[in-house]
């Protein structure tokens, strides 16, 4: 999605901004720009496509100035071009925009009413001339406050002034926003990552909150025009640690990296001295639980659902799940004996946050599974389990949704044994499987000569299908949501049963079906389901971990997993699927780290 980052400086900042709009890339993007101010002119200059683009623009003709702003545009309102790319800037102000202007049309309408005009087909430049418009009798801040009130829907801004050259001012409301500190110098970012290289002293800015940065101060001020003071966070070394090393791209690395997340992940939820699980502080006493409600978008929900599955298994807490984008528009009974937990990689998906603000708004409790500790999820949570999974930069999410698995697993297992539903040795049992889980990601890892085989299969495919039960379903869907994003190939994911009530009448000779059947209560309906496929022309890919089933010859191609616990299953069974998800996307030469249309962290509903 759209990246926000400003400086104001004692030193020329062109260099920088274009440093730090590269570490925002990886949130997915379409085009570029910059904004500086020397001798009271703004100075703009922008591209479509990537920021190299825009780093050679400026290498032919230089951008000074000590204080600027600059942005990746991940295309809504308009094609992704030069003329849409931000920032949007008048004669007397620049303005860079993350989020959507819900009411954009309307305000447009006005403006042009009087006689304005609009260069873009953005909603954003609404913003620009708004200040402008409110600057003529205003100071900057209240310009800024004036407008802010005329806007619906979401942001992130970042403005500069002609006439007040020192001075940036941040906004948000929706779209996070954050501030860096150093000396002489002070910065607005979309994330802390952004200014990683510049600060490690971040604050954050909540909504309906401003800030106003000079090269030497900050003020942040409330919705209400009050002053107040915001504290600042000192981020840890491990979340500045993100380079690909010898890895092709990220997530090559985020993929092989997955044994050492897990490891990390585990230590900080098992006590071994104890054995016990660590978690503590639970907002309602897990003995009054009424309900379970798990809430996530993409990636993020697919765990959700197989976490469903867990819940059920291991304890007797009822247990819902839901899409976030849904979730926050259903006429829903808020119960206070409910837990609500949200899982985000990010902790910034609009979708996510929005849902649980809703939770907040009816006074239920609520839980974060995140990966990004000081996101604005893990912030308006009541109650906080991170995954522990450092920086996360493939757009396609891998170790993180393994982090949330292990995490989800974790806190399931504690809520059972608290609640006297699983006896003292299985528990303890199911604990020292838990530490395995390292150890059997490195050898499913090793699978990947085999996949590099099996990827070329797909290169002639007019699409693929992903089939499973029982907790292999939320795997099934989240192969054909790697697979598809990855490398463009139309690929459905379906519980192995459904496939007669329609799918089925997509088999054709040759399309590839992925089956994932590991030795559980399912396996033999799942042998079935695909013997059905089987008599209807498919090329079957078998994944199991069971080490009796002969891979026969009606099989085109068999893969194996170790075997663990049942329940652990899917958190092996995954690796294979993302393998093959990222060797097809090499093959076909995609850009895996940064795939088409999409954004690491999805900051717009
Ligand atoms: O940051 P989040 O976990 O909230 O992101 C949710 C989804 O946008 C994300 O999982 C998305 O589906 C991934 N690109 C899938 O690989």
């Amino acid at each position: 999605m759209c990246g926000i980052i400003g400086i104001a400086s004692n030193k020329p900042v062109s260099i920088n901004i274009i440093n730090s709009l590269k570490k925002l890339e990886y949130r997915g993007y379409d085009s570029a720009g910059i904004a500086t101010l020397k001798n009271n002119l703004i100075n703009e200059k922008k591209c479509s496509g990537r920021v190299d683009e825009l780093e050679k623009i400026l290498f032919k003709s230089p951008s000074d100035g000590n204080i600027g702003i600059g942005h990746v545009r991940w295309a809504t309102h308009g094609v992704p071009s030069i003329l849409n790319a931000h920032p949007h800037s008048s004669e007397n102000v620049s303005v860079v925009h993350n989020g959507i202007i819900e009411n954009s049309d309307e305000l447009k309408m006005e403006l042009e009413s009087k006689g304005l005009k609009f260069k873009s087909q953005t909603d954003t430049e609404v913003i620009t001339l708004l200040i402008t418009e409110a600057l003529n009798n205003n100071e900057p801040l209240e310009s800024v406050f004036k407008t802010l009130n005329k806007l619906k829907g979401s942001f992130a801004l970042g403005i500069i002034f002609k006439d007040f050259s020192d001075i940036i001012i941040g906004a948000r409301r929706g779209s996070p926003l954050a501030v860096g500190y150093s000396n002489n110098e002070n910065y607005l970012g979309s994330d802390s990552y952004a200014l990683k290289s510049m600060t490690n002293k971040i604050s954050y800015l909540d909504d309906g909150e401003l800030c106003v940065l000079t090269k030497n101060e900050v003020s942040f001020y409330d919705d209400k025009k009050n002053k107040i003071n915001k504290k600042i966070h000192i981020v840890s070394d491990e979340e500045n640690i993100a380079d690909k090393g010898d890895y092709k791209n990220f997530m090559s690395k985020e993929i092989f990296e997955q044994p050492i997340t897990a490891k990390k992940c585990v230590n900080e939820y098992i006590d071994s001295l104890k054995k016990d699980i660590n978690i503590y502080n639970f907002p309602i006493n897990p003995k009054d639980l009424k309900k379970i409600i798990l809430i996530g978008c993409g990636t993020a929900y697919h765990s959700c659902l197989v976490a469903k599955y867990w819940l059920e298994e291991l304890t007797n807490i009822d247990v819902e799940i839901d899409i976030a984008s849904e979730f926050r528009y259903r006429n829903l009974k808020f119960n206070d004996k409910n837990l609500y937990i949200f899982i985000s990689q990010s902790g910034e998906t609009a979708d996510t946050a929005a849902a649980l603000d809703i939770c907040k708004k009816n006074s239920v409790k609520t839980c974060a599974i995140v990966n990004v500790i000081e996101s604005t999820i893990a912030r308006n949570a009541d109650w906080v389990l991170p995954i522990h999974a450092g920086p996360e930069i493939g757009v396609a999410s891998t170790k993180a949704f393994l982090g949330q698995l292990i995490v989800l697993y974790i806190l399931i297992l504690k809520l059972s044994s608290i609640r006297n539903e699983i006896n003292q040795t299985t528990y303890n049992q199911k604990i020292e499987n838990l530490k395995k889980i390292p150890k059997f990601l490195k050898k499913t890892l090793d699978l990947e000569t085999n996949i590099q085989i099996l990827a070329k299969e797909f290169l002639d495919a007019k699409g693929t299908m992903f089939l499973g039960r029982g907790s292999s379903f939320p795997i099934a869907l989240e192969g054909a949501l790697k697979l598809k994003e990855l490398s463009y190939l139309h690929a459905e994911g379906y519980p192995a049963g459904e496939m007669k009530h329609g799918p089925l009448a997509l088999i054709e000779e040759g399309l590839p079906v992925i089956v994932i059947a590991p030795k559980d209560k399912y396996f033999e309906k799942t042998l079935s389901n695909m013997q059905e496929v089987i008599a209807r022309g498919g090329k079957i890919v078998f994944i199991t971990d069971n080490k009796k089933k002969s891979i026969s010859e009606n099989i085109r191609f068999g893969l194996r997993v170790p075997h663990i616990d049942n329940l652990l299953s899917p958190i092996l069974l995954t690796i294979p699927l993302q393998l093959l998800a990222y060797h097809v996307a090499l093959l076909k030469n995609c850009d895996i780290d940064k795939p088409r249309n999409l954004a690491k962290s999805v900051t717009v509903e």
